[in-house]
């Protein structure tokens, strides 16, 4: 596996590839790479002869009391599982290469709306910093298809929104959570927690898992959310949201939805975990 760091080199290289008839999946990330990256790199193996990986933890998208400096950057480890998962480049820039003009002056991509609920309430300018990278690595890579976690469904829906509005010829692809034994959602930042708060850690899940069963047996959405956020004070997590949203695009749920998606954020030490469920009422109707 190849690991290019400047933008020339990535366009010839992905120029050799069109040239040969070969189609480009492209998979974002920003390292510390665990078995849900991986799973995005093999259902990209599936899509296109050609596999793009990338690693850069985006300044623009962290909170100025956010953990930019703390976030795990592991890239001798993620090469070796990049190279076993089958991706053929490796694309790390640096900060100067992705804002040569600094991030202040760096023309910005906003996603109006979806962007300001949930997630973006507590975490303001965080899916705008996501938008612009997202949107300038595309451009960079210019895949065919590009994928994306369900686990993170918020930012799936941002960069859908933006796809669509700013008509990018890409298809965007999203992959359900994978998840440990105990359900706890893979996340680089699970490796804030230390052993106590890793034992509470899966009851964000559970704690989902019961809302869509009190969702499916009738229970008001207002109900299922302030239970929801009671469990998750009792295990110890300090709740950011739990909220009951329709899938297509997060505006709270009424009664007659049939297609929803619970989303949930918490505090657990010095992590902020998220996790999210879809519920379809349709199957039990
Ligand atoms: P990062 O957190 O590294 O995640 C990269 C991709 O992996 C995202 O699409 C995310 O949703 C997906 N992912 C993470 N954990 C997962 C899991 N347990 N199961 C399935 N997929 C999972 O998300 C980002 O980076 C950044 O915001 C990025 C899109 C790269 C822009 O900077």
């Amino acid at each position: 596996m190849e690991m290019i760091a400047h933008l020339d080199d990535l366009r010839a290289r992905v120029r050799d590839w069109r040239t040969a008839g070969q189609g480009v999946a492209f998979v974002p990330t920003m390292g510390n790479l665990h078995a849900g990256h991986l799973t995005l790199i093999e259902a990209a193996r599936m899509r296109a002869p050609r596999v793009v990986a990338s690693i850069f933890v985006n300044p623009l998208q962290f909170g100025p009391s956010e953990d930019l400096d703390a976030y795990p950057r592991t890239l001798e480890q993620d090469r070796e599982h990049l190279r076993t998962a089958g991706c053929d480049l490796l694309f790390a820039p640096s900060v100067a290469t992705m804002y040569p003009r600094g991030d202040e002056r760096q023309t910005r991509v906003e996603v109006p709306g979806l962007s300001d609920i949930l997630c973006g309430e507590t975490r303001p300018g965080h899916f705008r910093g996501v938008a612009t990278v997202v949107c300038k690595l595309l451009n960079m890579v210019q895949p065919d298809v590009a994928l994306f976690g369900e686990k993170d469904f918020q930012q799936l829906l941002v960069i859908r929104r933006m796809v669509e509005d700013l008509a990018f010829p890409i298809e965007i692809v999203g992959i359900p959570t994978v998840r440990e034994a105990d359900g706890l959602a893979m996340s680089s930042r699970n490796g804030y927690l230390d052993a106590d708060e890793r034992a509470r850690a899966p009851s964000l899940h559970r704690a989902l898992l019961a809302a869509r069963a009190e969702l499916l047996r009738g229970v008001a959405v207002d109900a299922v959310e302030a239970q929801a956020t009671a469990a998750l004070r009792e295990a110890g997590l300090v709740p950011d949201y739990v909220s009951v949203r329709v899938v297509t695009d997060l505006r709270p749920a009424t009664a007659s939805d049939p297609d929803l998606v619970i989303l949930a954020a918490a505090y657990l030490g010095r992590a902020r975990l998220i996790d999210n469920l879809r519920v379809s009422r349709d199957e039990v109707a």
